[in-house]
C-alpha cells in the first residue's frame, strides 16, 4: 500500500454557487462536524478544502479561521497582474489567504475556453504563487466509448506538467474526473477510478520517477457522495475526492471526510 505515501484531500467545489452570506452558514455548520471527524480519527481527519466562489473567498477565510478547514478558489488567471479585465491573479488570492486552486475543470474547459496550454500556464502561475493547484483531467463519454480514455488523460497530464520541476510538480494535486460522470449522478465504478488514478501515476513516474509520483495526491471527482465514497477512496490509488453537489450539505460532505479519512 502507497497510501502512506501521500496525503488523502477532501475538496469541495461549490461551484457558482453561496452568497458570502451562505458562506458563512455552511462553514459554520461544517466546522464542528469536521472537528468531530477529526476527534474520533486520533486527531486528525484528512485534509479538508473548501473551493468557493470569488465573492465568497475572503468570508471562507474568515469563517474558517481556527479550524482545520483549507480554502481555495475555482480559477485563476495566468499573469500576475495587467490588462486582464474581470480577472484574478494568483498573487491576489495568495494576499487574502487563499491556499488552493482548481485548474482546469472541465465545466471551464467546455464553457470557457479552457485548454491544455491554459492549463498549464495556470498551473505555474500557481505554483509561483505558492498556492496549492488541484488540476483536473479526464475524458468525454464518447471519448471513453472510443476506448481512448488513456491517450487522452495521459495528453491532459504531460500537457499540464510541461516545463514544471519535479519539486513544483510534488506540490500539485490531480483531480482525476471523467466528464460524464460529473453533475450526473453517473459514479465511475471504484475500479474505474482506480484504473485511471493508477494510470495517472504512471504517467508522473515517467515524467518525475516513482518517489515523486507517489507523494502526489491523486482525488476522483464525479457524482462522489455519502454512500459511494468510502468504496471510492479506498482504492490503492484514489487519495479522496473533489466533490461538487454534495459539498453543498453538510453531513454529506462530512460523510465523505469520514469516509477518507477512515480509510487513510
Ligand atoms: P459533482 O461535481 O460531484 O457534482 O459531480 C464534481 C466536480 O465537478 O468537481
Amino acid at each position: 500500500m502507497k497510501k502512506e505515501l501521500r496525503k488523502a484531500i477532501i475538496a469541495g467545489n461549490w461551484k457558482m454557487n453561496k452568497t458570502p452570506v451562505k458562506t458563512k452558514t455552511l462553514i459554520a455548520e461544517l466546522i464542528p462536524l469536521v472537528k468531530e471527524v477529526a476527534s474520533q480519527n486520533s486527531g486528525s481527519a484528512c485534509e479538508v478544502v473548501i473551493c468557493v466562489p470569488f465573492t465568497s473567498l475572503a468570508t471562507a477565510v474568515e469563517a474558517v479561521y481556527g479550524s482545520s478547514i483549507k480554502v481555495g478558489a475555482q480559477n485563476v488567471h495566468f499573469e500576475a497582474s495587467g490588462a486582464f479585465t474581470g480577472e484574478i491573479s494568483a498573487p491576489m488570492l495568495k494576499e487574502i489567504g487563499v491556499e488552493y486552486v482548481i485548474i482546469g475543470h472541465s465545466e471551464r474547459r467546455q464553457y470557457f475556453g479552457e485548454t491544455d496550454e491554459t492549463v498549464n500556464k495556470r498551473t505555474k502561475a500557481a505554483l509561483t504563487a505558492g498556492l496549492i493547484p488541484i488540476v483536473c483531467v479526464g475524458e468525454l463519454l464518447w471519448e471513453r466509448e472510443a476506448d481512448i480514455t488513456e491517450e487522452v488523460v495521459s495528453r491532459q497530464i504531460k500537457l499540464a506538467f510541461a516545463g514544471i520541476s519535479s519539486s513544483d510538480a510534488a506540490k500539485v494535486v490531480i483531480a482525476y474526473e471523467p466528464v460524464w460522470a460529473i453533475g450526473t449522478g453517473k459514479t465511475a465504478t471504484a475500479e474505474q477510478a482506480q484504473d485511471a488514478c493508477k494510470l495517472i501515476r504512471d504517467r508522473l513516474t515517467a515524467l518525475y520517477g516513482k518517489s515523486v509520483a507517489d507523494s502526489i495526491t491523486v482525488q476522483y471527482g464525479g457524482s462522489m457522495n455519502a454512500v459511494n465514497a468510502a468504496e471510492l477512496v479506498a482504492k490503492e490509488d484514489v487519495d479522496g475526492g473533489l466533490i461538487g453537489g454534495a459539498s453543498l450539505k453538510a453531513e454529506d460532505f462530512t460523510e465523505i471526510i469520514k469516509a477518507a479519512s477512515d480509510g487513510q
